[in-house]
């Protein structure tokens, strides 16, 4: 059944979730619940929406002891104070690594410390607002291509055209642009292969996994090498500094003379594609079908933005006017965190808290998804209430219950990116149009590497006046 032309959803509405089970997790009982492996969230038992901390089985060896780490306090010295003994996990490393090589979100070590101190100016604020204007004319474009076909529109689907394009841009010389989207399809292809690819991970011993994952992920690294040595030879050529990747390599040369090799950028390109695009695309996504179930908001968002732009073009002096619609960004996210696990192994025994202490070898568990939703950190954790992130509300709940963008020093670098991206969207949208997924109804989160709904939103997008 799809809903309604006014939709029957309202205030009382609770975005989709999965029932959680009673029992924990393992994993022959993931194995055996259809779709067990490919939906981590929906093995979660309820008790874990409550628990401070827990324990549970990871494969089948001895060593295989996990830890759920639930509260604030603990989660803080996992990915900030003890980050040193909190490495990322080795399945998840063992997976991402033969693609995106020692690109900043699977380095480590001395290579990380150097990539992350290079890029980290390249992500500022005062260099992301150079950024606005193609956030603000790629959302213009999109709106405006969604206004004009008769029928419903697969929003999902534009979102992801959106963001590959900006991501495109942002991230390589806009003239190298022929390319880019077959590019980022491989790579998000292959992500796709990944439920397969941690299957692998769980029951073959080490070399065979990544024999495994070499085979799966080597055609693709072979399609961005000689992408990867033109960006090397134009940036070369022009000198100029427009793009993230040009920006990175001038930050290398002066840093040590030489700059990146071509290896390093193909690994850097294949990173900010993966982290940078998908991530984006389904915060909007989420965000479109939770406006869905709340369309009251969505007068709102139209009158903030009318109030701040009027029917102009935003730009990034308008962001920090734009509080309704980032407290939307910032609820959907909560919601719906498109990173909803992250993984740690402990270097040696740490104690967390009085009544936790952590042995070496064990894997850590960081759920956003759990956390975002714990009944001693959010009022009424299922609803959406963008409201709860604005005034003292927000300034009284312990920083480490949100963390869509992780913590510490391996926090996302794209955070700022991403930020001003989505509030531009949504607003540039808001200004023009209104959205209606007709399918919502159906909606349920899946888990894979990010947090998806399980179908296409077809959406009806439909155009406001212009303010005059
Ligand atoms: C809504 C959008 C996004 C979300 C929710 C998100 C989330 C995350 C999270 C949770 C991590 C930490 C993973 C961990 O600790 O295991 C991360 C890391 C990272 N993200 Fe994002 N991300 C987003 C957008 C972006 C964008 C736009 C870029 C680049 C243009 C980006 C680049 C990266 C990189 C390079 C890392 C690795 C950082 C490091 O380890 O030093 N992300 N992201």
């Amino acid at each position: 059944m799809s809903i309604a032309a006014d939709g029957p959803f309202g205030a009382d509405v609770c975005p989709a979730r999965p029932t959680p089970p009673t029992a924990t997790p393992n994993l022959i009982t993931m194995l055996l619940k259809p779709g067990g492996l490919s939906n981590l969230i929906a093995s979660f038992p309820a008790f874990w929406y409550k628990a401070r901390h827990c324990e549970f089985q990871v494969g089948f060896t001895r060593n295989g002891r996990g830890v759920l780490v639930n509260d604030p306090e603990a989660i803080k010295r996992v990915l900030v104070s003890e980050a040193e003994h909190f490495p990322k996990e080795e399945n998840q490393l063992a997976v991402l690594k033969p693609l995106l090589g020692n690109g900043l979100l699977t380095a480590d070590g001395k290579v990380w410390r150097r990539n992350r101190k290079l890029a980290a100016p390249v992500f500022q604020h005062s260099s992301i607002k150079d950024f606005a204007p193609l956030f603000t004319r790629a959302a213009e474009r999109s709106v405006s291509l969604s206004l004009q076909g008769e029928g419903p529109v697969s929003i999902d689907r534009e979102m992801t055209r959106l963001t590959l394009q900006i991501i495109g841009e942002a991230v390589l010389d806009a003239d190298l642009d022929d390319g880019t989207e077959n590019i980022s399809d491989a790579v998000t292809r292959t992500l796709d292969k990944f439920p397969m690819i941690f299957l692998a991970t769980a029951f073959l011993p080490g070399q065979v996994r990544d024999r495994v994952v070499e085979r799966i992920v080597s055609p693709t690294r072979r399609q961005l090498e000689p992408y990867a040595r033109r960006i090397v030879a134009q940036a070369d050529r022009q000198g100029s500094e427009t793009s993230l990747i040009a920006r990175l390599m001038g930050a290398a040369k002066r840093d040590d003379g030489e700059g990146l090799s071509a290896a390093q950028v193909r690994d850097e390109v294949a990173t900010f594609l993966l982290a940078g695009h998908e991530t984006t695309a389904t915060t909007l996504s989420w965000a479109w079908y939770l406006l869905t179930l709340h369309p009251e908001w969505q007068e709102r968002l139209h009158d903030e933005v009318r109030d701040v732009a009027g029917d102009r073009p935003l730009t990034a002096a308008d962001v920090p006017s734009l509080v309704l619609t980032r407290a939307v960004v910032d609820e959907t996210l909560r919601l719906y965190p498109v990173v909803a696990n992250l993984m740690r192994r402990s270097d040696r025994e740490v104690q967390l808290l009085d009544d936790l202490t952590i042995p070496a070898g064990t894997t850590v568990l960081i759920s956003p998804w759990l956390i975002h939703r714990h009944e001693r950190y959010w009022r009424d954790p299922h609803r959406f209430d963008p409201m709860r992130f604005l005034g003292e509300e927000a300034a009284a709940r312990p920083r480490h219950c949100y963390l869509p963008f992780g913590g510490g020093p391996r926090i996302c670098i794209g955070a700022g990116f991403a930020i001003m991206e989505a509030v531009l969207i949504l607003a540039t949208y808001m200004q023009k149009a209104r959205v209606r997924v007709l399918n919502a109804d159906r909606v349920m989160p899946q888990a894979r590497i990010v947090l998806r709904p399980n179908t296409s939103l077809e959406a009806l997008v439909t155009p406001r006046l212009s303010v005059g």
